[in-house]
This record gives C-alpha cells, structure tokens and sequence, in this order.
C-alpha cells in the first residue's frame, strides 16, 4: 500500500490518506537516526550509559499561534493541494482568508483577506478542495444558498475566481459544510427550510450540476462522508444526535441514532482507509460537557464506540473533529479534537489515540493542551509534518509541531513514571 520513494513527491499519487502516511513515512525516515537514539534511551538505558553518549539532539513539541483578522466566527479551513495555500472561511463577515505557509516549515507567514458572496451576510462557510478540478476549491454561501467552485489564485495577493456557481434547489436551506466524494458535490443544509421547515443533505453531480438530490434529513447535517468498502454514504447530525446513511444508487436513507449513554451530538466525520477502514465520528456533547467519546462504522453498518479515560481532560472531553493521524510506524491513530465550543466544562485539546492491534480498544492517548483555553477550538488539520487547529473564539490558528522527532513518537508518560501522586508537595 506505501510503496514509495525517498522523495516526498514520490507521495503524489497516492490516495490523500495513504499520501499522508507515506510523507510521515519520509519524515520518519529523515529522523530515524534520532530516533532510534531517543527509543534506546527510553527503553531503559541507565544513567551510565546515557553519560557515555556525547551529545543529544533534543526532541520538542511546540504548540504556535497565529493570529488571523478578528471575527466571531473562524470557521472551515482546508490547504489548496500542492500548494503553500491554506483557505480559512470566516462565517461572520463573509470573509475569505488565504494564509501562505512557508514551504520549508509549514509555518503560517502571511495572509490575504477576500470578501465572498454580495455583502458581509453571505456566510461564507465551507471550504473543500475539489479532487475533479484539481487545484479548484468548493465554498458555500450558507446565507446565499450557494455553492462555489473557485479557483484561489497563484499569489497570495490574487482574488479567488468564481468558476462556478450550483444553486440549491428549495425547499432546501443553508449549505454548511461542502464535501466532493467520487464525481459528486455533497453539502449539508444546516437551516431550516423555509417552505417545510426540514432539513436537507444536497448533492450534484459535479459534471451535470442539473442532476441535483435533496434527502431529507435531521436537525442538522454536519459532515458528509463515503464508507470506502460499501460505498455507502454517511452523514452526521448535530442536534438530533444521529447519523443517516445514504444509498445513493436505491436513494433508501436511514437514521441510526447516537445511544444517550455514550454521549451526544454527531459532528466531525473521515473516511477512513487500510486497517482503519470505515468511517469515524466524534460527539461533542452538550452543555454541561461531553464525553470523550467516538465511533466506528464499518462495512458492516454497525456503530462502535470507544472512550478516552484520561480523568482531566478525556472522560469530559466534547469531541468535535478529528483527522486521521496514522504512520508507518506508528500504526493506525487518530487526532480528536476536544473543544469548549458547548460546554466550558470541556477541554480545549488535541488528542492523539492509538488502538490496540485488532482496533477494538484504544492504547494510547497523547494529550495537548491548547495554549488558550476556551479558545472554542473547531477544526484539525494535518499537513504534511505538521498539525493545524482553528480556534473560532480567538481567531487564531495554531501549529504543533515536533523536532527531532514525529507524532506517534513522543513517549508516552507512563513510560517512566507511576501515576502515584505525591504525599508531600516539596
Ligand atoms: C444531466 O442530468 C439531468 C438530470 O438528471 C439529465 O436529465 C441529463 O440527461 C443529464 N445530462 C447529461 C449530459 O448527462
Ligand atoms: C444499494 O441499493 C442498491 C439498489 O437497491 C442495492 O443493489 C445495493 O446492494 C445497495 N448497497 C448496499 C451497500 O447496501
Ligand atoms: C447532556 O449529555 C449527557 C451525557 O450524554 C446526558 O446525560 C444529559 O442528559 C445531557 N443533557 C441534556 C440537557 O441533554
Ligand atoms: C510509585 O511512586 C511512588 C512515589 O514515588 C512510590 O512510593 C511507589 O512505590 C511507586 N510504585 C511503583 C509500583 O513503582
């Protein structure tokens, strides 16, 4: 499945999730040497031995935050395939925000701001990179019920182009996120339609945008996202805490709602690929917190659920997105994304789990926390050595980043402690 070269271009033509694992691939592969010093030592290397070595390059972890122009509402953020471009939507005053990266670090350099749709309450939101038009992104105009093929432009200073427009049909309302799966554009309606006060998930065929389908829905339609084994396409909603699965060839739908007892509110959804195959959901709870819960639904249609258990920041953590954070090394894993966004009673936190070998129970949780709290932490995305996380209430971006090192490869605590606490504090 990763068979590629030294050359991280090499990475191109893989699917996007084996093209992630394949450039931590090379990464690791770059930090080998370091690495396999940093594991000799953890692995119980005494004090004489470590005195023996000359010297060590240190392994770090860095949160970094950027601050973007201020608005209430941070929203969807995507990179621009091969490209330094990242395209950040701010919902409340329609803006759109091209950050520049640095190619060589990943870090966020500068930015360009581009007013989307007639005026500030166009609600620009979702922002997705079309796989059919290469180098083209998808927006939505909630407020305009629209959605837009755009080309972001070759510099940062140059203005987004509409190259197409898709009209959603009444009585559907509101497109939220927008997603491209195979030759079709999905979105989901997250406002009430005017003419039957339901909700709608739409999808068009890219290429003959008239072949358009409303299926109606519950209260409201978040991510939308293909199983890979069955094909069959699953959507989470937010309030009504369920999640509908979409035949799309019989047009048949059906509602499987969240059990109460595991927690609330379906929102972040991926496909997953290889020994995570399927897709995977977090709940971000309610009010008075979440759960630190997430699930599995396979090909067989089934949900499965699994729990964080660390005791501060997991068991009442609102999972709101997540993102595939696999290596070759490492194995399957997952970043979660823990956000305030509901309840203050949760973390704002970024969460790497690893699961056992057959994926039936999680082995490791890594945990950082975010330099703000109640920051409202919203979207995680992972670049090619990197991790970024929008935060909506501060209008900022951060950065993790590890040196000397990758993600998965940060020792855990335990490895050398016990979880004893102290009975003196001095
Ligand atoms: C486009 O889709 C419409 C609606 O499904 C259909 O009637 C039409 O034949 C399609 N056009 C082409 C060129 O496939
Ligand atoms: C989807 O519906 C079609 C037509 O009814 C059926 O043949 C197919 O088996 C269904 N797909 C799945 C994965 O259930
Ligand atoms: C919030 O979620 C918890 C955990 O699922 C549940 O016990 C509680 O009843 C929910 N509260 C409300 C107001 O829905
Ligand atoms: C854990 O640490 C405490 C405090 O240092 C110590 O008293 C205890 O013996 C340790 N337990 C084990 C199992 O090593």
């Amino acid at each position: 499945m990763l068979a590629c070269s030294t050359n991280t271009g090499q990475c191109a033509n893989l699917h996007q999730a084996s093209q992630a694992a394949c450039r931590k691939l090379h990464v690791e592969m770059l930090h080998h040497a370091v690495r396999s010093l940093v594991v000799a030592l953890a692995l119980g290397a005494s004090r004489f031995a470590l005195a023996q070595e000359s010297t060590h390059s240190l392994v770090s972890r860095r949160l970094t935050e950027y601050l973007l122009p201020v608005a209430s509402e941070t929203h969807e953020f995507a990179r621009v395939p091969d490209t330094n471009f990242v395209l950040l939507s701010q919902m409340s005053d329609s803006a759109l925000i091209k950050i520049e990266l640095d190619p060589a670090t990943e870090e966020p350099i500068a930015w360009k701001s581009f007013p989307m749709g007639k005026n500030s309450d166009s609600e620009l939101h979702g922002v997705w990179p079309s796989t059919l038009h290469p180098g083209k992104m998808w927006l939505t105009l909630q407020g305009e019920n629209k959605l837009l093929l755009v080309d972001p432009g070759q510099e940062l200073s140059t203005a987004p182009t509409i190259l197409q427009t898709i009209d959603i049909p009444a009585p559907g309302n509101g497109p939220h996120c927008v997603f491209e799966i195979g030759n079709r554009v999905w979105a989901g309606l997250k406002v009430a339609s005017e003419q039957t006060g339901q909700y709608y998930v739409f999808s068009a065929d890219v290429a003959n945008a008239t072949d358009q389908t409303l299926y109606p829905c519950l209260k409201s339609p978040v991510f939308i996202k293909e199983e890979p084994t069955t094909g069959l396409i699953y959507v989470t909603q937010d309030t009504d805490s369920s999640i509908m699965r979409i035949n799309v060839t019989s047009g048949e739908t059906t509602q499987l709602p969240i059990p109460p007892s595991v927690g609330n509110n379906a929102v972040g959804m991926i496909t997953g690929y290889g020994p995570m195959s399927g897709v995977w959901f977090t709940l971000a709870g309610n009010a008075t917190g979440g759960t630190g819960t997430f699930g599995h639904i396979g090909s067989t249609g089934e949900m499965e659920f699994f729990q964080l258990q660390h005791p501060m920041l997991g068991t009442n953590a609102g999972l709101l997105h997540l993102a595939d954070a696999s290596t070759v090394a490492g194995g399957p894993a997952l970043w979660l994304l823990s956000t305030s966004l509901l309840s203050t009673n949760s973390p704002d936190a970024l969460i790497r789990v690893t699961f056992d070998a057959d994926m039936s129970a999680v082995s490791g949780e890594e945990y950082i926390s975010m330099l703000t709290q109640t920051a409202m932490v919203h979207r995680v995305l992972p670049l090619d050595q990197t991790v970024l996380v929008s935060e909506m209430h501060t209008f900022t971006l951060a950065q993790l980043t590890y040196t000397n090192t990758i993600a998965g490869q940060w020792l855990p605590a335990e490895s050398i402690s016990n979880t004893t606490v102290y009975a003196q504090a001095g």
